[in-house]
């Protein structure tokens, strides 16, 4: 389609505005066909850029390379860029938005040149539906095309619900390499250094520009940036949440059904939890979400979810028959992978796959690579934060109801992360009001899903938001705690902390995780029902010894570790959110909050 058949005059004003400034040789308005899908493929075939992998193995599959230095988001280059700093609040970085519109306009002149501006309509959440939220993507890269294609619902049908005076939310992005003429990208991922890498949010403007970076959510940006980083400033406005969370379904062996979200950091076990396959007899756990949930209420006074995405843009690594047998049947066809090695009979391969590497390797970097499991020095053949994008609805675990607008009406919200000691492996919050302290405080190990920032140190990462969040992490704690206020308390979910990543002395998962997960499940359901037995404990509710049935493996020892109070370490975690964590946020920080502090530091020393 070309720009001049767009009916929405303003839509249409904006892209021949952008085209002006970044100047491409050409403009094409997305139709979301396949045709479209496989077009976008062949040019980056044909640029060296996409390996077609075996059509025996993977059908309709293809893998691709970045540049290293463009391998996950980047937060540090991340801005809330809101009218006043303090609106973007400590945990964001922010430059002033005329500020950063110039500098940017700067770098977006001519960034297109050589290449074609590709302009994608996009629905998150189903096209139509009352909760969807459109907007428009304008790019050079054909990679965001495709991954658009299968992360959200785009083209022409999206056009048609925008109408002729629809409101949208305008995204600018570019890669930032413009081609001289004649020049061709030959195998090299186009993106820009990373000082010239912005992604930016203008949140009172609901605008995103994102320049310098191809990678996952710094350029798919109806993912992070505008399901998360923008929608959660419109959740805040209009009395609702938009959240880091997977959405399930489970059914206990009677039938009863219920829903749950689950806010992990990123790399952090959403997409695990959410294609569950569960090891106690009788349940099953069905998809609805793996990494988006916004939720809204009901006549009833119940929180319901959806989903916006129409993907999954998961890790790769550790993925496998056992740990994720959902995921990886999937992936088995139409599926885009990027940093993963490639075997021999082109096919795909990553640490923890499931088996060795089948002969010699090509690995993310594009060099030979061969297992060498006697040298632990040895380099991963694929990234750490590799990923695959795959369409959600060839998952068959996905739940019937993935698509319903109505959305899916929560009974639990499960918080947690990465944490080698103390946090215990389930705990359940005394009250909304507990349950959001425990979620602002929420600790974990940084994980490879971000660029710049240390992994394998403890962050707090607040209900996994910190990347995520649109504006002051304070005015968000409020906006939890004002839910809570405004609703029937019996009716919100109930709230739930968990920890799979407990480890011994020798740094060994004490739980062996993954399907046996459902245990812990088990007894969040049986919760919400006030059944499943329980003990009262300074820092919330936890399962008694028996309550949950015992994985092979799992000694006494190691129920008993799993589930202990650990007074010592809650009073060191306790001090460090008072000295570190809490001052930041300023007079921003809701006074129920330090109460809660208080009164969990009484109960510690009591
Ligand atoms: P984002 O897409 O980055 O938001 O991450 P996510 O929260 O969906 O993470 P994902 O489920 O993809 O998990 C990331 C890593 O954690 C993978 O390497 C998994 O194998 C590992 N993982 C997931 N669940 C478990 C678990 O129960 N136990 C252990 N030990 N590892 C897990
Ligand atoms: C995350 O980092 O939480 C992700 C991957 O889900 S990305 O879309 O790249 O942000
Ligand atoms: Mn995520």
């Amino acid at each position: 389609m070309k720009v001049q058949d767009l009916k929405h005059t303003g839509l249409k004003k904006w892209v021949e505005e952008a085209a002006a400034l970044m100047g491409p040789d050409a403009v094409e308005v997305c139709d979301g066909t396949q045709t479209e899908y496989d077009r976008m493929i062949k040019i980056m075939i044909d640029a060296g850029l996409a390996t077609p992998l075996n059509p025996e193995k993977r059908p309709n599959c293809y893998l691709f390379r970045s540049d290293p230095s463009d391998v996950a988001r980047v937060e540090a280059r991340t801005y809330i860029a809101s009218t006043s700093k303090d609106n973007a609040g400590p945990t964001n970085n922010w430059i002033d938005p005329a500020e950063l519109k110039k500098t940017m306009t700067g770098l977006y002149r001519g960034s297109m040149k050589g290449r074609t501006m590709y302009v994608i309509p996009f629905s998150m959440g189903p096209v139509g539906s009352n909760i969807a939220k459109i907007g428009v993507e304008i790019t050079d890269s054909p990679y965001v095309v495709a991954n658009m294609h299968i992360m959200a619902r785009v083209g022409a049908k999206v056009l048609d619900v925008l109408g002729a005076d629809g409101f949208y939310v305008p995204c600018f992005h570019s890669v930032g390499k413009p081609l001289a003429a004649g020049e061709k990208d030959n195998g090299t991922w186009p993106c820009a250094p990373l000082e010239h890498k912005y992604i930016s949010h203008f949140p009172e403007t609901r605008e995103i520009w994102s320049y310098g970076s191809g990678y996952g959510g710094n350029a798919l940006l109806g993912k992070k940036c505008l399901a998360l980083r923008i929608a959660s400033v419109l959740a805040r406005d209009e009395g609702w949440l938009a959240e880091h969370m997977l959405i399930l379904k489970i059914t206990n062996p009677a039938g009863e059904v219920k829903y749950i979200t689950g806010a992990f950091p990123s790399a952090c076990g959403k997409t695990n939890l959410a294609m569950l396959v569960p090891a106690l007899p009788g349940w099953k756990v069905e998809t609805v979400g793996d990494d988006i949930a916004w939720m809204k209420f009901g006549d009833d006074g119940r929180l319901y979810a959806i989903n916006p995405e129409a993907g999954f843009f998961g890790v790769a690594p550790g993925t496998n028959n056992e740990s994720n047998r959902n995921a990886m049947e999937t992936i088995k066809s139409n599926t885009i992978f990027t940093n993963v090695a490639l075997t021999p009979d082109r096919d795909v391969w990553w640490e923890g796959i499931g088996y060795d590497a089948p002969g010699k390797l090509i690995d993310w970097n594009g060099n030979e690579w061969v297992q060498d499991k006697a040298n632990k020095e040895q380099k991963p053949a694929a990234h750490p934060n590799s990923r695959f994008t795959g369409p959600a609805k060839q998952c068959p675990a996905i739940a019937h109801e993935w698509e319903d607008p109505r959305g899916v009406p929560i009974s639990a919200f499960l918080f947690g992360g990465r944490r080698p000691k103390t946090i215990p492996l389930v705990n359940q919050a005394k009250s909304w009001i507990h349950g959001v302290f425990m979620g602002s405080i929420v600790g974990s190990e940084v994980t490879a899903a971000a660029l710049d920032v240390k992994a394998g140190t403890i962050r707090r990462d607040p209900f996994a938001m910190l990347p995520f969040c649109g504006y002051h992490m304070g005015d968000y704690f409020r906006h939890w705690i004002d839910i809570g206020k405004k609703h029937d308390e019996s009716k919100l979910p109930k709230i739930f902390f968990v920890n799979w990543f407990r480890k011994n002395d020798d740094g060994k998962f004490i739980w062996p995780g993954y399907g046996e997960n459902s245990r812990v499940l088990a007894w969040i359901f049986d919760r919400c029902d006030g059944k499943g037995k329980s003990v009262d404990t300074p820092i919330g509710i936890l399962p008694t010894p028996d309550a949950l049935s015992r994985p092979d493996g799992v000694s006494d020892a190691d129920m008993k570790e799993l589930l202990a109070v650990d007074i010592e370490g809650w009073k060191k975690e306790i001090a460090d959110v008072r000295q570190n964590h809490y001052p930041q946020f300023g007079n921003k920080l809701p006074g129920e909050l330090s109460a809660e502090l208080d009164a969990i530091e009484k109960r510690l020393n009591g």
